[in-house]
């Protein structure tokens, strides 16, 4: 079944295998944190990208003759079929990210993360395009198991709550594409654990960014609860990677794991960030009722098994302080800073 260069065959376990000549990407959600990073990388390997985009949380647009961008929505049918007929294979990234924008924009979140991504999933199925879904640890709800595997039963609070709101539309559609996996479509899954690096925002909530713009500023560091909820980071380098190779080598319908190893409790997180940058910032703990809502519940611990993708050859290159290294030494936040102070 060749098209556009992509010549794709698929066996009885419904591992998709190519011999890959110039493939044409649609990576949606590119200009955002992650999205950007994956365009960068798979177009250093030769592939050209189209990054499609609404702009509401991401304007990353990296300078490469291989990357282009078009301003557009998820939500919006035709527009998103019309993308993904050009394309061989899509990297769905475009959502509403995070526990913190879904409490408060939950209906815009439930059109991008839901609806749009299943006009995306259908658009590839239609057109006979792989599609290659980023979907988040969030689906495990509140486990407190020390490593968790891609089959573990999980609970979630209440469907009333919208702290939980983020994990179910992610799951939703990270359940419908392990059926379609099972029916032999081309959809590869990846269930990314907190992802951190150059270029992410601090403007919705995420813990490292956030930390690292009020140590800069020798301003109150806010952990939220007791700071006593651990959780592991992975270096986006290595996440971009790991894409990569679920795309190449794994199997449809077929969650994979991608996070870091190392677990660190989110007090010390704020300690580490606070000395690297001879920060003079307190540490102040914050209640979850005064941060979110009343009632609020966050899962204590987050842990990858990694086992899965590690079968496929993935090997992380990166340790979380590495990382952070290169995030406090990063022109881009200290920018991000300079703006929002
Ligand atoms: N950052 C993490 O730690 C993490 C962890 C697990 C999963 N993920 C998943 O990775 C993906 C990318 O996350 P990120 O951290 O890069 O966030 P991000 O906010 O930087 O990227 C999301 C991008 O999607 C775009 N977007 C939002 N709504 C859209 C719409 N309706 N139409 C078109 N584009 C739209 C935004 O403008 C943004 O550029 C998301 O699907 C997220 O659920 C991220």
């Amino acid at each position: 079944m060749p098209f556009h260069g992509l010549h794709a065959t698929r066996g009885v376990s419904g591992r998709a295998s190519r011999s890959r000549s110039a493939v044409k990407i649609l990576i949606t959600g590119g200009a955002g944190f992650i999205g950007s990073h994956l365009a960068e990388h798979l177009a250093e390997g030769g592939d050209s990208i189209t990054c499609l985009d609404n702009y509401r949380t991401g304007r990353n647009l990296v300078r490469h003759p291989r990357i282009a961008y078009q301003e557009g929505d998820v939500r919006n049918v035709d527009a998103v079929t019309a993308m993904v007929r050009m394309t061989d294979v899509v990297y769905h990234l475009a959502a509403a990210v995070g526990v913190r924008y879904c409490i408060e924009c939950p209906d815009y979140a439930f059109e991008t993360n839901v609806v749009g991504a299943h006009n995306v999933l259908q658009a590839c199925l239609r057109h006979r395009k792989e599609f290659v879904y980023i979907s988040s640890s969030a689906v495990y709800g509140k486990t407190r198991r020390s490593r968790v595997s891609e089959d573990a039963d999980v609970t979630y609070g209440s469907v009333c709550r919208e702290e939980w709101f983020y994990s179910h539309y992610k799951g939703t559609i990270d359940g419908l594409l392990c059926w379609y996996g099972r029916c032999g479509k081309a959809v590869k899954i990846l269930r990314v654990f907190n992802c951190i690096g150059s270029r992410q925002s601090g403007a919705y909530g995420m813990v490292v960014p956030r930390f690292v713009g009020w140590a800069r500023r020798d301003r109150p560091i806010q952990v939220y609860g007791d700071g006593q909820q651990t959780r592991t980071f992975a270096d986006v380098r290595d996440v971009v990677r790991g894409i990569a190779l679920v795309q190449r080598s794994g199997h449809c319908g077929e969650p994979y794991n991608l996070g870091g190893t190392e677990e660190i409790r989110i007090i010390d997180l704020a300690r580490r960030i606070r000395k690297m940058l001879r920060s003079r910032s307190r540490i102040v703990c914050v209640p979850y009722e005064e941060a979110f809502v009343r009632g609020f519940e966050e899962t204590r611990r987050r842990r990858p098994n990694i086992a899965k993708i590690r079968s496929l050859g993935f090997v992380p290159r990166w340790c979380t302080d590495q990382t952070l290294e290169w995030i406090v030494g990063d022109g881009h936040l200290r920018l991000q800073d300079r703006q929002s102070s």
